[in-house]
């Protein structure tokens, strides 16, 4: 199987990873060569720690062979399957699977890895709605164990059916949800992780004080604040407001703390600073 992912940020580049541990042949694709150059480095790196623990079938050098990173969207031509990963922005992402339902073959399947977009829109966009799918993969993608598998209106059984068992092929379990705004994972996670921002803009305790509690009192692997700035605080702005667009209830109004940060560009993890200096 010939395995399409587009962009090689942080869970483009993951889910190219896992599948070519999974023995898939891979193109990648993002914008400039400079991005792909620390796409692959980032893979590199987290092949080099996994091969040291075992966790491997195949050396890294093997796997990273069945990998090729371009930035030609032609190159998705003859791909059974292409996973985008761009930024959360649904204008974006629509112009994208406008010229991907152009590229690839008839019978290949288009996935999007959105946190919250309607896939029914993005569907409706690719020109191909019967083969479109949500197939969201959690951070960091080779050690998260879950994939979300959202249908759109018109997914057919055969597109849910092929994209759940690459995700098992992948080492993953896939859970099936329907197209609401967030799906299930990011309506419920995302509106604590901004309820923690509002703590820190009101003051009720200092950004250390909200994850330690968090993490020990509620064992969480890492807290609130920590998990918005590895996300990234854009990404977790650009969901508030697809929940609170689409949702229509004030809870899910982004807090302006986040907006104020992400207006700043403090980003989080890949910026070097958001609640934390990286
Ligand atoms: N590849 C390979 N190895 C990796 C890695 C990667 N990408 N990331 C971390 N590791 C390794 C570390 O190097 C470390 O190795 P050593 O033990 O040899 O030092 C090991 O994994 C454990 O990592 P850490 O010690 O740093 O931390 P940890 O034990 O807390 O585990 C974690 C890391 C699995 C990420 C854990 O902190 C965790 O589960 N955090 C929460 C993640 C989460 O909630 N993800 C979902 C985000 S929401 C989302 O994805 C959806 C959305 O749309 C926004
Ligand atoms: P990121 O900023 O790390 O990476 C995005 C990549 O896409 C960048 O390398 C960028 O150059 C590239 N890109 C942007 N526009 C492009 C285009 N038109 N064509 C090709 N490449 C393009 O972002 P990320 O955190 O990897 O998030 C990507 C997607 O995955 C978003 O939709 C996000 O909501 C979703 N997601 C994120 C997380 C997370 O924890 N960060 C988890 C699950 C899902």
């Amino acid at each position: 199987m010939k395995f399409g992912v587009i962009g090689a940020g942080q869970m483009g580049g993951g889910i190219a990873q896992v599948a070519a541990q999974s023995g898939f042949d891979v193109v990648v694709q993002d914008v400039k060569q400079e991005f792909l150059d620390r796409g692959r480095a980032v893979i590199e790196k987290s092949l080099a720690k996994l091969h040291e623990k075992g966790r491997l079938t195949d050396t890294p050098d093997v796997i990273l062979g069945r990998m090729e990173f371009t930035t030609d969207l032609n190159a998705f031509a003859d791909c059974d399957l292409v996973v985008e990963a761009i930024v959360e922005n649904e204008g974006v992402k629509a112009d994208l699977f406008r010229q991907l339902g152009q590229i690839v073959k008839p019978d290949g399947i288009l996935a999007s890895n959105t946190s919250s977009i309607p896939i029914t829109a993005l569907a409706s966009a690719s020109g191909r709605p019967e083969r479109f799918i949500g197939m969201h993969f959690m951070n960091p993608v080779p050690l998260m164990q879950l994939v979300e598998v959202i249908r759109g209106y018109s997914t057919s059984d055969e597109t849910a059916q092929f994209v759940t068992q690459t995700a098992e092929r992948m080492g993953k379990t896939p859970l099936a949800c329907n197209d609401f705004p967030g799906f299930v994972s990011n309506r419920i996670l995302m509106p604590m992780l901004n309820e923690a921002i509002q703590c820190v803009m009101e003051g009720v305790a200092e950004p250390e004080a909200i994850d330690g509690i968090m993490k020990l009192g509620m064992n969480h692997p890492m807290g609130p604040l920590t998990l918005a700035d590895f996300i990234g605080l854009d990404t977790c702005l650009a969901i508030m407001e697809v929940l609170h667009r689409g949702l229509g209830d004030d809870k899910y109004r982004p807090s302006p703390l986040l907006r104020k940060m992400v207006q700043a560009g403090l980003l989080g993890r890949k910026s070097g600073q958001g609640f934390y200096t990286y």
